[in-house]
């Protein structure tokens, strides 16, 4: 591993630019988001949204490598406060792990699922000069952002996802190793059926005029 990169230990994405320069501005980031479209890919952000529902069902197919370069590399592409970016994820591909996060998820088996990120809340990169509570406050919104930007990303690549909020954090964390506490843990993968979207309260009970 070059350790000139900052790539989380163990991840390395699948595919970089030959002219790799971490002095470079984003160079990754937009390399990868830029790459090549995968087989399926919706670009149209509406039709995403709209599309988008929870799946607690993946298939066995694998999902492929440049597919989660993206959906990770989207969730870099969200604001952050003060753009410090407050958060870390976790990218959990040992299987045994994958099993220890499901008794730690509330026994939900489908955390088990074929790409799992957990999403962590880093205060301690929000450097502004304000109380703990207001840096704690930020990270759980960078984390929170980033997850549902990467879930965006999922679901226009083809792929579906389930967002896991229940769980026991410390148990999150002895699996994971950290002692960054978790804000949520992302499931994606191939959904076994395409399912229409849940449906939502009426929009003008949703918004209020003040
Ligand atoms: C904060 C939050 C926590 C959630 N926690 C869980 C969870 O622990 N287990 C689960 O199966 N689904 C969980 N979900 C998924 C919701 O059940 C799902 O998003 C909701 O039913 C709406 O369905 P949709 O995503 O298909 O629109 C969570 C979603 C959010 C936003």
């Amino acid at each position: 591993m070059d350790e000139t990169r900052t790539y989380p230990q163990g991840y390395e994405p699948h595919d970089t630019p030959d002219s790799y320069d971490p002095g470079l501005r984003n160079q990754l980031l937009d390399y990868i988001l830029q790459s090549a479209p995968t087989e399926i890919i919706d670009t149209d952000l509406f039709a995403v949204m709209t599309k988008r529902r929870s799946t607690r069902k993946f298939s066995d197919r694998p999902v492929e490598a440049a597919k989660i370069d993206k959906v990770i590399a989207a969730a870099d592409t969200a604001p952050t406060a003060g753009n410090y970016q407050g958060f870390e994820i976790f990218y959990v591909r040992d299987p045994e792990k994958k099993r220890l996060l499901v008794a730690a998820c509330n026994n939900q088996q489908y955390v088990n699922a074929p790409v799992v990120l957990v999403f962590c809340k880093n205060p301690s990169r929000v450097k502004f000069d304000f109380e703990p509570y207001v840096l704690k406050k930020f990270a759980i919104q960078d984390a929170t952002l980033a997850a549902g930007y990467s879930q965006l990303a999922a679901q226009a690549l083809g792929l579906s996802s389930i967002w896991i909020g229940m769980f026991d954090e410390q148990k999150v964390m002895d699996v994971i190793q950290t002692s960054l506490i978790p804000s949520s843990v992302l499931c994606m993968g191939y959904p076994e059926q395409t399912r229409f979207p849940k449906p939502r309260r009426n929009l003008k009970e949703l918004v209020h005029v003040v």
